[in-house]
């Protein structure tokens, strides 16, 4: 989300006549941030620190540095106490004033905006838009599900749906820009509600139906999912629609249900597996991903073999782990028995073994198959590009006669950990 939050923020800078420098050479730098865990919030410090004493030490007139994004929203007011070269402070739903902010700022004022008015910032984006041969396409922004670790509902706020018309629209403006693969994106895609043209009340399934009848689209995707959005329609929507890629992320982080309580998940593992299971029935290849949270508070050595053997019931093609981050604001910062770092790192480094060895035999499962690969960009040796397998697997291939955006029809023959390879057989579609 945060990339296409940083591609529309250029957009709109575009549209006023700037463009894109290197980072020395900026007149304006943004920092689009994260705040989900502490990790990720405190690059932003040392990101500022950096910039700043770049251009000091170059004695030039500095660049206006700008704070976007979720750490933006949540410590406005410490950013500029702690960094007095920040400029301007604006939040995810605030980023379409950045313009008249920059306006403010060579006026000689700092500026900080961190209301979270709904969707407003999609009004102000351009009607005409290039596009790489993916694209990404917020549905979906915020998150009322309160999970207690997490700082989300706090910084994106309330679940808002975009609506049918304007996202639709947007998706055709993305295929003549030259999309051939959209990824609909949302904290909880899945919420996604609406109405459509007829004024019928709409979900997730309904709108991919309508994006998978744009001529030139070849294949859509979504996320992130939680499990208790994943409806009916949706899990259906696998077997039959040919463009819905076969990945799903769904999200468990934890195999206890005394942790997924006590995170307020609002599913059981039992409920998780049997999700799976149905989706599975109908697309059995399908690529399955998840997030964990390892040394959530309270949690028991039995607690996490229940992580353990989940994950090694479910198969995973794919996964991220963290260990849990204590966000100050969250219920669960304040929770009796947080778990000791030395803990929490043995049982991540434990997790992510098993799933190390879980993604290289999905990688390696795909050995000896067809399938299409949509090339996105130049390999590291001449003649090579890299594209997504349907699972969306890395992919790399020598090409002649190919160029990025073309569909290939490859033959799969290596997999590693981290990407696969495989001869082109031709060229499978325009
Ligand atoms: N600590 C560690 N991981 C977290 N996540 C969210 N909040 C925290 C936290 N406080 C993880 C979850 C979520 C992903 C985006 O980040 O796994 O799915
Ligand atoms: Fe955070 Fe839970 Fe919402 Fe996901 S569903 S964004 S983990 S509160």
């Amino acid at each position: 989300m945060n990339v296409y939050d940083g591609e529309r923020m250029a957009d709109q800078l575009a549209s006023r006549g700037m463009a894109a420098a290197p980072k020395d050479d900026a007149d304006l730098i943004v920092l689009n941030t994260c705040h989900i865990r502490e990790k990720a919030a405190e690059k932003v410090y040392s990101e500022i620190g950096r910039v700043g004493k770049k251009r000091r030490l170059a004695g030039i007139t500095p660049p206006v540095i700008a704070v976007a994004g979720c750490v933006a929203q949540a410590e406005g007011a410490e950013i500029s106490r702690r960094a007095p070269s920040v400029d301007i402070v604006v939040g995810p739903q605030a980023y379409h004033r950045l313009p008249d902010m920059i306006a403010e700022v060579t006026a000689g004022r700092r500026a900080l905006d961190i209301d979270l008015p709904g969707l407003d910032k999609f009004d102000a984006l351009p009607k005409k838009r290039k596009s790489g041969p993916t694209a990404f396409l917020t549905v979906q922004e915020g998150c009322d599900k309160f999970c207690t670790y997490c700082v989300v509902p706090y910084t994106r706020g309330a679940e808002i749906s975009r609506t049918w018309a304007a996202l639709v629209d947007e998706a055709k403006m993305l295929v003549d820009g030259g999309a051939k693969e959209i990824t609909l994106l949302g904290q909880n895609v899945n919420a996604w509600r609406g109405a459509d043209d007829k004024g019928r009340d709409r979900g997730l399934d309904d709108l991919i139906r309508a994006i998978d009848r744009i001529e030139g689209l070849h294949r859509i995707r979504y996320m992130t999912s939680h499990p208790a959005d994943m409806t009916d329609g949706l899990i259906a929507a696998h077997g039959d629609v040919e463009k819905l890629m076969p990945y799903l992320h769904l999200p468990v982080q934890a195999g206890s249900d005394r942790i997924l309580k006590a995170m307020n998940r609002s599913h059981s593992r039992d409920s998780y597996r049997r999700i799976l299971d149905a989706v599975r029935k109908i697309r059995p290849d399908i690529a399955v991903s998840g997030d964990f949270i390892v040394g959530f508070p309270g949690e028991t050595d039995s607690d996490f073999e229940d992580t353990i053997n989940l994950v090694a019931d479910i198969r995973y093609a794919q996964a991220y782990s963290f260990k849990y981050s204590p966000r100050a604001g969250t219920p669960a910062a304040t929770m009796e028995n947080q778990i000791a770092p030395k803990v929490m790192d043995e049982r991540l480094q434990r997790l992510q073994a098993l799933l190390g060895e879980q993604q290289l035999a999905f990688n390696r499962s795909v050995i000896g198959q067809q399938c299409d690969i949509l090339l996105e960009r130049k390999g590291k040796y001449e003649g090579q590009l890299i594209g997504k397998s349907p699972w969306l697997q890395s992919t790399h291939v020598e090409v002649t006669g190919l160029k990025i955006g073309d569909m290939a029809r490859v033959h799969i023959n290596e997999a590693g950990y981290s990407s696969i390879s495989g001869e082109v057989l031709m060229k499978a579609a325009a």
